[in-house]
């Protein structure tokens, strides 16, 4: 049996350790330390060893002090050792078993300076560095002058500190008892399987950007290879057991579920597998992989579709509510269009122009999972860019119904555009992001909705695909549509509540106004919360009514408004500013 243990090395830690040549006499030391992060050097003459340099977060020292009080007078040479500590801001000169605190602990914040590499060494000479080493490495065995040292600032915490820090130099105790990060358990089988030689190799990687990982899947924490030589175990009859202590998995694309499994490497096709290890989930920040043969190993997370609840029972709603709002949105069309010829009402091309996109966007809703089962995969994405362009469609025609009424009410004298512009603004302006993303380019296609109930059977439709450019565009269209659409129309509600609260029509025409307000923002809201996937099923099935039935509910809506307006002008026309109430009521509708 064998335990095999590796826990992050310490790299923030530097030493630095040489021979002072020197005379006899009076050696001093000369410091001059200052904050920043450029370079330290490290100097020697026959009377003086300098520290010069910046490298400290805070720590400033600029003295000479005498050495001969340290016994060093007598003789011509003396060790010493430098130590750096960035993560304590600790700086320790070590001469003749003397320790001088150059800094004292403090605590950097953010970054630390580290890496010290060396930069450029003194000339040859008889008094100065003999000796010298970095940790338990010899730089030269010859005597310069002095040795340049350049650092580098890298990000630093205590928690970073904590993580990879073994505790050397002092006692104190920032952190408390630190975890291995990966712990290797090899059964006696493994030696009865081995034939030739009795050397098992244990390599821990660190820096994991080597192994190349998917858009679905990101390696956790560390990768372990073990391997013996010239010979390829497999089917152990014990496994092999490996311990991950890993960080808590980070939630960096929220919309989707993650498992997390122990992976091996296929070294034959370079691939991850998820084959051979059993994984055992120990906690959040550890994992225990079972495995039955030798190769390179880590934990991986990987993203997984998120099952939708109740997939079967939404679905149904949707097909009900958008069959049901295409009738009434063409019922409302044919309505808009005898109309139309009989009046030369500004709002009515407006209604036409929302009713018309709405009604594609819900037969295109309708059928789309139909089409994504028979077309294939190019008529898909033709009919996911014809769904996007209605969606958008709809909503720039929501954004001009509350901004026609908003013009009505405040600029009074002006007559609104004329409907060819509302006509290029709706039907126009959102063809230039679908058109956008169809040049761009894989992001229309097809989409599987997972169901809760039954993973292995998704529900395909043609939308935006499931990818990090379609989560992109969906983002910067639609999301950001939903949220003009909404704060706008909270705005104008409010300029407009604020402009015709105090005329005497408020009171006819108030249920009007609120009915168009409300809808439209009421409208927006629930879209937005179809495209929040954090949604409790009361809430989801609320709002899966809701969209689906949109277009039949803003038929009827526009039904009642006809009917109050009807009964309103029958009952003022008698009055003598009748006309100018029905005007207004016309126009707000
Ligand atoms: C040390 O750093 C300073 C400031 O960055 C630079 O001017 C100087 O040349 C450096 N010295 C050596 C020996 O690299
Ligand atoms: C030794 O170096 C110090 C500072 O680096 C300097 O002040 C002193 O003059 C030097 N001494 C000799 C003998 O070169
Ligand atoms: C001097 O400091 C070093 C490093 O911190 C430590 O290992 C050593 O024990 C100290 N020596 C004395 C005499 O304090
Ligand atoms: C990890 O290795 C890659 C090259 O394989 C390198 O580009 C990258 O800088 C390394 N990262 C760290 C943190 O050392």
């Amino acid at each position: 049996q064998a335990l095999v243990q590796s826990s992050g090395e310490n790299d923030m830690d530097w030493t630095f350790c040489g021979l002072w040549l020197h005379d006899l006499g009076s050696p001093q030391l000369d410091v001059n330390i200052s904050p920043g992060c450029s370079n330290v050097s490290v100097s020697a003459n026959r009377t003086t060893l300098s520290i010069h340099g910046q490298v400290t977060a805070q720590c400033r020292r600029f003295n000479g002090i005498q050495l001969d009080h340290y016994g060093l007078g007598h003789e011509k040479a003396s060790n010493f050792c430098l130590y750096w500590e960035p993560a304590l801001d600790r700086l320790i000169l070590q001469v003749k078993q003397q320790n001088f605190s150059l800094c004292r602990s403090a605590h950097p914040e953010g970054s630390c300076c580290t890496d010290l590499s060396r930069s450029s060494i003194g000339p040859e000479v008889v008094h100065g560095i003999k000796k010298a080493m970095i940790r338990t490495d010899v730089i030269s065995l010859e005597t310069f002058s002095g040795y340049t040292f350049k650092g580098e600032r890298v990000p630093c915490s205590e928690e970073h500190f904590c993580s990879f820090t073994v505790k050397t130099m002092s006692n104190e105790r920032l952190c408390e008892y630190e975890e291995p990060t990966i712990t290797v358990h090899l059964p006696p089988a493994l030696k009865l399987a081995m034939r030739t030689t009795t050397k098992v190799a244990v390599t821990f990687h660190t820096n994991t950007t080597f192994f190349q990982v998917t858009f679905s899947t990101k390696i956790l924490g560390e990768v372990v290879d073990i391997t013996v030589e010239n010979e390829i175990i497999a089917d152990l009859s014990e496994p092999i057991r490996i311990s991950f202590y890993h960080d808590a998995i980070q939630v960096w694309r929220s919309h989707r579920a993650w498992s997390r499994d122990c992976f091996t490497v296929d070294p034959v096709h370079v691939k991850w597998l998820a084959e051979g290890c059993v994984t055992s989930q120990r906690g959040v920040e550890h994992t225990e992989c079972f495995c039955n043969h030798l190769t390179y190993f880590s934990v991986l997370v990987e993203l997984q579709p998120r099952p939708v609840r109740h997939l079967m029972a939404l679905t149904v709603i949707t097909s009900l509510g958008c069959a049901a709002s295409f009738i009434s949105c063409v019922a409302l069309i044919v309505f808009l269009c005898t109309k139309s010829r009989q009046s030369k009402e500004q709002s009515v091309p407006i209604h036409l122009g929302l009713a018309l996109s709405l009604a594609v966007l819900h037969l295109l809703f309708f059928l789309t999972g139909v089409l994504a089962n028979l077309g294939g995969e190019a008529l898909c994405a033709w009919v996911g860019a014809g769904m996007h362009y209605s969606l958008l469609s709809s909503f720039t025609w929501m954004g001009i119904e509350i901004f026609h009424t908003f013009w009505l009410v405040y600029v009074v004298f002006t007559p609104s555009p004329k409907p060819y512009i509302w006509n290029l603004l709706g039907f126009g302006l959102p063809l230039i992001p679908v058109i956008i993303l169809v040049a761009v380019g894989d992001v229309y296609g097809l989409r599987e909705v997972f169901s809760a109930d039954d993973l292995s059977n998704p529900y395909q439709m043609c939308w935006m695909k499931d990818s990090t450019k379609a989560l992109l565009a969906h983002y910067v269209t639609n999301i950001t549509s939903v949220f003009l659409l909404v704060s706008s129309g909270i705005v104008m509600l409010i300029l407009v509540y604020r402009k015709i609260r105090i005329r005497d029509e408020w009171k006819q025409t108030q249920v009007a106004f609120l009915s168009i307000w409300g809808l439209s923002c009421l409208f927006g809201t629930f879209w937005g919360l179809t495209f929040f996937e954090f949604m409790s099923d009361l809430v989801l099935f609320f709002s899966c009514f809701l969209t689906s039935f949109q277009g039949f509910f803003i038929a009827l809506r526009f039904y009642m408004l006809e009917w109050m307006r009807k009964r309103a002008a029958s009952t003022l026309c008698s009055n003598s500013t009748g006309s100018t109430r029905q005007h207004m009521l016309q126009e707000k509708s």
